[in-house]
Formats: C-alpha cells, structure tokens, sequence
C-alpha cells in the first residue's frame, strides 16, 4: 500500500513527502524582492497563452479564462490586496497558484511549453530593459542640464587642475561640457545594451526547448523583443545582460562621483566657486553656520553599492554550469538595487547642476594663482623667439621661481627682470600672461577657447534636438 501523501509546495508536492525545512524555505523563497517583476512576469504569461491558443495547444475557451484571471492578479497586485506567499517561492508561483484559485483548471494549463527557468529570464531582460530606458531618459536631462550651464559660462575662466593642482586656466563651459562628453558615451552604451539584451528566451523551456508547436517569434514580437534567443541553453543560462546593464551604471556612476566630488570641493568656502541653494543643501544638528552638499556626497558614496552590485553578480555567474541553476536567483537584488540607486543619482545630479549658483568671480580670481600661465609663457617663447621648448620650460621655471620670491604674479613681473633671464624677451609677452588670453588662445580642436565651447554647445544641442 502506498503511504505516499503529496506534501509541501503545491507546484510539486507530488514527488515530495515532507515539507520544506523552514531554513531552505527562508534561503529559497525570492518573492520578498522578485516581487518587483510582477508585471514583465504577467505580460509574458499573457503573451504565452495568446501564443498557445494560436498555435492548437490550448484551447481558446481556456485562453480567454487565463487571460481574464492574469488581469485580475495584475489590478490585484496594483491595488495592494494581493497575498504574496513565502511557501509559492517566488513571482511565477505565487502567480499562478493565484489563477489556479481564479479560475481551476485551465490554471494548470498556461505552464505548458515553458519552465521558469525561461520565465525568469524573459522576466528580468524585460524589467532591466524598462529600466535602461529610464536611465537613458535620466542621463539626456543631466545632459540637457549641463549644455545649459555651459551655455551660460562659456568664457567664465577658472583653474583647470591636473593632481588638484593649479595647471591652466579652462573655461567653466569647457569643464562642463567634459562631463556631457562622459554622460553621452554612457548613455550609447546603454543603448548598446539594450541592442544585445533585446531577445527573446520565453520558449527555451526549461533549457532544451520543447516539443510542443511554439512560435518563439510569436511571443518575442509581443513582448517587444526584436527576436527569440537562439540557443535553449544560453537563453535561460545567461545573465550577461544584467551584466551588461551593471557595467554600464557602474561606469556612469563612476563619472556622477568625479562631479558629486568637484561639486563638494568647489562649494567649500576655500573654493566658493559654487554654492547650492537651500534646495540641494543640508545642515548640522549641532554647527549652525553649516551648509552641507549631502546629495553630492550620496552620489560618491551610492557608487559604492553599484559597483557591489556588479562585482557580486559576477561572483555569482563565474563557474556556473550550463545551464540554470539556483545560484541565479541571487542576480536580482543587485540589479533591483543599483537600478533604484542610479535613478535617484541622475535625478540628483541634474538638480542640483540646475540649482547651483555659479561665483564667476572666485573662479577668476582663482584662475591666474599659481603662475596658472606659465606655460602661455613658455609657448611664446617658442613662437616668438625660436628657442626650443624644452629650454622655454626652463626660462619659464626661472621665472616662476622668481615671481615666488617676490609674492607676485607673472605677468606682474617687470620686463627687465624677465629680460634678465632671456634677453629675448620682450612687450609682446603680456599680451598672453592673462587668463583670459590664455583660455582664448586654446583654439586647437577640443580646447578650452571659449569661442570652441560655444561651438561645441551649437554641436550638442543640435543632437540634443535630433535625440541622437
Ligand atoms: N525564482 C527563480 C529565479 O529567480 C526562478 C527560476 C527557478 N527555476 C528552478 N529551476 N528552480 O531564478
């Protein structure tokens, strides 16, 4: 006599005979975070059973009850009242055993031709493809924001820095516009992404196809992928996407952190280059002068947690075995997480790039310290007199040295002292000392002329315009 009485989760309680230790059920269960992929879970169990009826699998009457059931499980979700159950796992089951409540049956039916092994994966290139879309959204604000500062400070000057060290004057514009170059390249590759992301493994099963009349084209044309994976294995193996997606927000997050950076140090009183309003500035329960770039700092420091995310899924996929197993699920968090994370950084990023007023005037007054035109100097040197550039360094140095010596700047230098270094030297040589001249003669393609900018700006929102 068989004693055999089904136990345990409802999916396949028929090969089991003793419920889950409460241990695996905590270690197993996913649905406290994949919750999140509720919707691309019910468009693809939606575009499956259309695709099923189609084909002679199901039966249209069967169709039409899913299709009805999986709507109401949707407004159910999106109302709040629908019950998540840790002992269903996960999104799929949690899912389906909600229409196998709805409407018996034909429940059982919508699994055929499918595992969750190609669900979970349809599920999340869909959710991170949404999510590209908002990061690609995101990313042409800051751009958009930071074209618009530019534009208004196209021949502001101030210190360019190499090792945070006054190096030569820039234009505030120029510096600016750096940081579009950088979110531009971004934003491509994220495009880029979504080119490679954008097929369809609904079909694979649960990793060697089926033997059931699918059309894969079918459901991927549904789901709006532009066509189905081709390769069962690959489809439900491969999480290379969400790598894809991570690498691409760990490098944009890493170019927010260089601007949250600059944004705190040039908001110091030392700097005062820029100050953010009350809107993107926080205080201090105990210094009452104290006016804190805290939204910059959390760009820094929420970078931290993208690069965790990337680096944790590659842990994760490194050595696993074609084709799924359960270690995948551990993809999820990760990407859930850095995918709110980035979203909050562009938003800030773009706030406070709009809202921080701009000291054109300490940036000037910052902009000739350091003997910033020293090299204009050395320049002139070469053009005017013909001395080589290596000696013009050192006629420069020896100038440098001695506008130290006496506290002054160089172009307050008296011409005979210069000329007491290099008899050459003559007049003319004021005319390139100031910082103006000297950001206006950086007109070599890319340089920081101000006449350069403005046609880099023209560039950009042309582009901008034609969403290129
Ligand atoms: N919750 C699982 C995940 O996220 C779904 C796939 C489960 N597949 C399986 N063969 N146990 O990966």
């Amino acid at each position: 006599m068989c004693s055999h009485k089904p136990s345990g989760n409802p999916m396949w309680g028929g090969r089991f005979s003793v419920a889950p230790d409460e241990a695996l059920e905590r270690i197993n269960a996913s649905i406290d975070f994949d919750k999140v992929l509720y919707a691309p879970d019910i468009a693809g169990s939606q575009a499956h059973a259309r695709m099923l009826v189609d084909q002679g699998i199901i039966s249209a009457e069967d169709g039409r009850a899913i299709a009805k059931g999986l709507d109401t499980i949707l407004s159910e979700i999106e109302a709040g009242t629908f019950e998540f159950s840790r002992a269903l796992e996960d999104i799929h089951m949690n899912v389906e055993a909600r229409l196998a409540e709805l409407i018996g049956e034909a429940a059982g039916r919508l699994h055929t031709a499918r595992s969750r092994n190609d669900q979970v994966a349809t599920d999340m290139r869909l959710w991170v493809r949404d999510r590209a879309g908002d990061v690609e959204a995101g990313l042409g604000d800051l751009i958009a924001a930071l074209v618009d500062r530019a534009d208004e400070h196209a021949d502001a000057v101030m210190p360019g820095f190499t090792h945070l060290q006054a190096a030569q004057p820039v234009t505030f514009g120029h510096h600016l516009l750096a940081y579009v170059e950088m979110f531009s390249r971004d934003l491509s590759r994220m495009r880029d992404a979504v080119v490679r992301m954008n097929e369809c493994p609904l079909g694979a099963a649960a990793l060697a196809g089926t033997s059931f009349p699918i059309d894969r084209d079918a459901t991927a044309k549904a789901l709006g992928f532009d066509r189905p994976a081709r390769n069962s294995l690959d489809a439900v193996s491969s999480r290379d996407f969400a790598l894809e997606f991570l690498s691409v927000l760990a490098i944009c997050a890493g170019h927010l952190s260089r601007l949250a950076e600059e944004i705190v140090i040039w908001s110091t009183p030392q700097f005062g280059f820029v100050a953010l309003s009350d809107k993107f500035s926080t205080g201090s329960s105990i210094m009452p002068q104290k006016k804190n770039p805290d939204a910059a700092e959390l760009l820094r420091g929420k970078t931290g947690r993208i690069n965790g995310a990337l680096i944790g899924l590659l842990t994760v996929m490194k050595g696993l075995p074609l084709a799924y197993s359960k270690d995948m699920q551990e993809d999820k968090e990760g990407v859930f997480d850095a995918a709110g994370s980035i979203a909050v950084m562009l938003a800030a990023a773009a706030g406070m790039v709009r809202d921080m007023s701009i000291d054109t005037g300490a940036m000037a007054g910052a902009a000739g310290a350091g003997h910033a035109t020293a090299t204009d100097l050395a320049d002139w040197l070469v053009r005017e007199t013909g001395i080589a550039f290596r000696r013009a360094h050192e006629i420069t140095g020896r100038a440098v040295a001695l506008a130290e010596e006496r506290g002054c700047a160089l172009a307050e230098l008296p011409l005979d002292e210069l000329q007491a270094i290099e008899p050459k030297i003559t007049e003319a040589v004021f005319e390139v000392l100031s910082v103006e001249k000297s950001v206006a003669s950086r007109t070599s393609f890319g340089g920081t002329a101000p006449a350069n900018v403005r046609e880099q700006i023209a560039w950009w929102r042309e582009r901008l315009k034609s969403g290129a």
